[in-house]
Formats: C-alpha cells, sequence, structure tokens
C-alpha cells in the first residue's frame, strides 16, 4: 500500500521538502510521496489527528506550526522536549511521536561537508529566534567552548540562554562587544533571516556592520538564498571559509526520513535535488 509523508505549513506554497523527499524516495524505489499542505492554525489539530491513519507515515511541520503542534502528540523526543519544538512527526501504530530534527542537521551539515568539529570552537551566533533555538541546542551538545550570542533585540537572545545554557558557556554580547567577539571566534553563525531574498531580489545586506568580520575560521550562514548572501561574499572575499544554509536543510530533511523509513537518507540526492530546485 503507498504511504503518505506531508508537510504542515502555512503558507505552504514556497517549500522545497516535497521535492527534496520525493527525489529520496524514488531514488530507494520506496512507494512513498510527500506533499505540502497549507494548514491555517484553526484545522492545525484536526489535521494532525488524521495523521495517525495508517497510510501516514508521518510529516514535517514548520512556521507557524512548530511549538503550537506539541499538545496534539503522544510523546516527544528528549531533543524536541529540550528545544521546544517539533519539526518531524511520526505515526507509529497510531501514536504521534514528536522529533526535532534540526539541530542534528545543523551539526551533520557542518561536519559532513564543512568538515569542521565543533568541541571546542568559540563560536559567535547572530539571532535568538526559532532557527537559534536548534542551533544552539546543537552547540551545547557538542561541547563548544563558549559562544558569544548577539540579537538585534538583547532581551530575547538573554531568555534563549536562560532556557539552555550552562552559567558561562553562552555570554550575552551587544553591539560595542561583537567586534571582541569576532576578533576570538573561529565560527560565526547567522542564524538570522537577513540577507535573505525578497521576491527573488538579492537584498545585498548583512547581519553584521560592513567593517566587522571574524579575523579567522568559518562562516555558516542558515540563508540559501541567495546561494552567497553579502555575509558570505564578504567572508569568502577576506579568505574565510563559508556555508550557506543549504546543506542543513538536506541534512535536517535527511534525519526526517530516517524518522519515517528507518532508512539511511540518500542525502547526496537530496543535496543535488535542491541546488538543481534552487540555482539551476
Ligand atoms: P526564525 O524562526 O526563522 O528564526 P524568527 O523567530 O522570526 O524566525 O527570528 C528571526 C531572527 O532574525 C531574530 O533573531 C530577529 O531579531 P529580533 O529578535 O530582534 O527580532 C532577526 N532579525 C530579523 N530581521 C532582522 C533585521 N532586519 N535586523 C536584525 N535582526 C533581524
Amino acid at each position: 500500500m503507498p504511504k503518505s509523508v506531508y508537510l504542515l505549513a502555512h503558507p505552504a506554497g514556497h517549500s522545497l521538502s516535497p521535492v527534496m523527499h520525493n527525489a529520496a524516495f524514488h531514488h530507494l524505489g520506496l512507494d512513498i510521496h510527500y506533499a505540502a499542505r497549507d494548514v491555517p492554525p484553526e484545522v492545525l489539530a484536526e489535521t494532525v489527528m488524521a495523521l495517525r491513519d495508517s497510510a501516514v507515515l508521518g510529516a514535517n511541520v514548520t512556521i507557524p506550526h512548530k511549538v503550537a503542534v506539541m499538545p496534539y502528540l503522544d510523546r516527544l523526543s528528549e531533543t524536541a522536549q529540550a528545544i521546544g519544538a517539533v519539526n518531524t512527526i511520526v505515526n507509529r501504530g497510531g501514536l504521534l511521536i514528536g522529533h526535532n530534527t534540526d539541530a542534528k542537521g545543523f551539526t551533520r551539515a557542518l561536519t559532513e561537508v564543512g568538515g569542521l568539529h565543533l568541541q571546542g570552537q568559540v563560536i559567535v551566533m547572530l539571532g535568538a529566534g526559532g532557527a537559534a533555538r536548534a542551533i544552539l541546542y546543537a552547540l551545547l551538545q557538542n561541547d563548544v567552548a563558549r559562544v558569544y550570542l548577539y540579537n538585534r533585540t538583547t532581551k530575547k537572545a538573554a531568555a534563549l540562554a536562560q532556557n539552555f545554557a550552562p552559567p558561562g558557556k553562552v555570554v550575552i554580547v551587544t553591539e560595542p562587544d561583537l567586534r571582541a567577539a569576532l576578533a576570538e571566534c573561529t565560527l560565526l553563525i547567522n542564524t538570522t533571516s537577513v540577507g535573505m531574498a525578497h521576491d527573488g531580489m538579492d537584498p545585498d545586506i548583512s547581519p553584521l556592520p560592513d567593517n566587522l568580520l571574524p579575523e579567522r575560521g568559518f562562516v555558516a550562514d542558515i540563508v540559501y538564498r541567495p546561494a552567497r548572501t553579502r555575509l558570505l561574499r564578504q567572508a569568502e572575499a577576506a579568505g574565510l571559509e563559508t556555508q550557506n544554509g543549504l546543506p542543513m536543510l538536506a541534512f535536517q530533511g535527511a534525519e526526517s526520513f530516517g524518522c519515517w523509513t528507518g532508512r539511511d537518507a540518500p542525502v547526496e540526492v537530496m543535496l543535488r535535488t535542491l541546488e538543481q530546485a534552487l540555482y539551476s
């Protein structure tokens, strides 16, 4: 019997997940179809209930439902519980289990594509929104040396740090301290949406002031459209290593794929499919 996986989103139009997962299912000859569903908040509960059907393997969950979906699930993984958000649901015989694969996806993208080891790194992290929660969790799980956390709204950064961090591991920085933090760091991560294309146009803006960059190391941006944001272009020009958000998207997908199927995902196929969909 063919099986289904759904994306619960609102709006659902622009997601790359259907093309990525359908390519992976096809590659392994699995009779599974992935479809995006536009789910306004008022029908979230009934849409989640319908995932208990035996023809449904599970779902992905994205904006604006990653937190709101949690009360409708039967169980949460330790990671989903710690991050406080769910991006993947598995239907196990009518029981719905919530997972979060964003943290593992982020770590695998940096290690397997970027060749980085997170342990011991000194990090400047920009942003304190939903994406930042999973990334900060991943960094702390990987025993980084320190995270300097900078956000436009400082009190949101403070709230995020308080949520997770052992005292001393995460240091909140404001703009005057940013230069010193960047001089010390070995890895900069942009988790904000600053630099993301709007209506297909590169806004050509960076989350860092123009005269500031790390002095060495690696710059990772969660943005993947455009392929090289202003931040990544400036980092490359300064001789730093860079990675955009596409490998993170592919690896969180690969981890979700594993949750639904119990199989290793063909992550190279997924990454290639994303690159073709976005950049060719
Ligand atoms: P997501 O779930 O994608 O992380 P979010 O929760 O809305 O989205 O968070 C967006 C992040 O980008 C926040 O850190 C936000 O900063 P604020 O907390 O100050 O709002 C940051 N951000 C968005 N637009 C920004 C801008 N123009 N300048 C600086 N930071 C911005």
